[in-house]
């Protein structure tokens, strides 16, 4: 009994090393830190409360960006979202590969999330952007780029949900021109994490005036 329990406790735990990844996450933190900007994967406590800030009645597709090695995607599954409604947008390709592979029914976009409306059908409906971007390590006028997308992307609807290590005050924040509607730490991750969501509908500009070091 004890052993068969042993052997499905390791049956489990060799699963999620195999989804999760550290060499390749490693690897690709080397290769582009900037670009990775976080130690390690998104820890499912983190993933589990990212895909728990969907607006609960919309119908619109959910767009995941920087899906990594897929922590967050899989918490969304979990959650309830079609694979079909879920479009992921992934820079590196060996993430896109891999992302692929664990997950073939979703589509899995090449691209950067700066370019994100060319690269989803025209007048799509979108209910949240689910982003793990390191807004706050990517170069300005990227991150720039980004918020602006966000802005022309859900000024009419939809929900921005993304995570900084950030616990204080990022630079990001004081550009992004949205309510914020929530907010929450989540001290199970590494480091701990301060999720927000942002509404663009009514958006007037946030005036924060601390900014991150
Ligand atoms: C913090 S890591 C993602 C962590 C992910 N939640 C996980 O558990 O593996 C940030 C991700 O954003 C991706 N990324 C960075 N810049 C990007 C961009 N401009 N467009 C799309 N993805 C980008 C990186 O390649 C990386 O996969």
């Amino acid at each position: 009994m004890l052993r068969g329990f042993s052997l499905g406790r390791a049956r489990r735990f060799s699963e999620y090393l195999k989804n999760m990844a550290p060499g390749v996450f490693l690897q690709e933190l080397y290769n582009q830190p900037g670009v990775i900007g976080a130690i390690c994967p998104s820890s499912r406590y983190l993933a589990r409360q990212m895909a728990r800030q969907l607006p609960i009645h919309d119908d619109g597709l959910i767009i995941e960006l920087g899906g990594g090695t897929g922590a967050i995607t899989q918490a969304l599954l979990n959650h309830g979202v079609a694979p079909e409604r879920l479009k992921v947008i992934e820079y590196s390709s060996v993430f896109v590969q891999r992302l692929r592979q664990r997950f073939p029914d979703v589509d899995v976009i090449h691209g950067s999330a700066a370019d994100l409306s060319q690269l989803l059908p025209s007048n799509v409906k979108i209910g949240a952007i689910v982003s793990s971007l390191p807004l706050c390590s990517l170069p300005g006028p990227i991150t720039e780029a980004i918020l602006q997308q966000w802005k022309l992307l859900l000024h009419d609807g939809g929900v921005a949900i993304q995570f900084t290590y950030n616990l204080r005050q990022p630079k990001w924040r004081r550009q992004i021109q949205a309510n914020q509607t929530n907010s929450k730490v989540v001290w199970a991750n590494l480091p701990p994490a301060n999720i927000t969501t942002f509404s663009f509908k009514t958006a007037k500009l946030h005036h924060i005036t601390n900014e991150c070091p």
